[in-house]
């Protein structure tokens, strides 16, 4: 009787001392082997599924946890789904009562709400191997300004030769529900190349940038793509005659 009393005084003051609040706790089937492959988990993030809802997906194998670290706002409600890719571990927020076994094969999910900013330490309560004890993560409550699911991406030309155009292709994924307005500027020697965006709420905007090489002359050429307060970089070489291709007779363009 006394432990159980116990019990239920450590989960309310787990819920009630820190803010948080456990909604549920089900768990689903899904093969480990195949991850990679699944549409929640090939991927693992934050989404946002509401005003104030948000869904983040975890993977948990020896010894780490992904994404690590993991980002949400305050005043948020948020429901992990958890799987492992290997063996039995746990996700365990120190300090919370949230704390679900993760079984490979099975997707534990667990609802908590963040009402301020905070920081709490993810941790794995099952022994798992050599590594358990190393086995950590992060997870931020930060404030709603500070917050944004905006995924950037870049492909671009290592080496062009010189009189041809240099591509980029910039990838803005806007993984909030409301629209993104912002710009994606390229530097790329003394270039500047600006386009003013706006993705929707959850959706992906794509663009191909294309910068003249005779504008940048020969040589290597230090490039920065940024959006907002994100950055790709990379190097741009241009040469005076590309060696690797055997002279395409309808002259050379791009076959990728
Ligand atoms: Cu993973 Cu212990």
């Amino acid at each position: 009787m006394v432990l159980i009393v116990g019990i239920i005084a450590t989960i309310t003051y787990g819920t009630v001392g820190l803010g948080i609040a456990m909604v549920d706790d089900e768990e689903d089937t899904i093969s480990p082997s195949e991850l990679d492959e699944d549409e929640r988990f090939s991927d693992p993030r934050v989404e946002q599924v509401g005003e104030n809802e948000y869904e983040a997906y975890v993977v948990a194998q020896t010894f780490i946890y992904q994404p690590d670290p993991i980002e949400v706002p305050e005043d948020s409600e948020v429901t992990f789904y958890v799987t492992s890719r290997d063996v039995i571990h746990s996700f365990s927020l120190v300090g919370t009562n949230v704390n679900t076994m993760v079984v490979p094969g099975e997707v534990s999910s667990v609802t908590a709400e963040f009402d301020e900013p905070a920081e709490y330490g993810v941790i794995c309560n099952e022994y798992c191997g050599s590594g358990h004890h190393d086995m950590e993560g992060m997870l931020y409550v930060v404030p709603e300004d500070e917050f944004d699911l905006t995924e950037l991406s870049v492909t671009a030309d290592d080496e062009v030769e010189l009189g041809d155009d240099a591509t980029f292709d910039v990838t803005v994924e806007n993984g909030q529900l409301d629209d993104l307005e912002t710009a994606i500027e390229l530097e790329v020697g003394d270039e500047t190349i600006e386009e003013d965006v706006t993705v929707p709420g959850d959706d992906t905007y794509e663009t191909t940038l294309t910068v003249d090489s005779t504008d940048l002359g020969e040589g290597d050429h230090d490039w920065t793509v940024t959006v907002d307060d994100h950055t790709e970089s990379g190097t741009l070489s241009v040469v005076e005659d590309l060696e690797d291709d055997e002279d395409d007779e309808d002259g050379g363009d791009d076959d990728e």
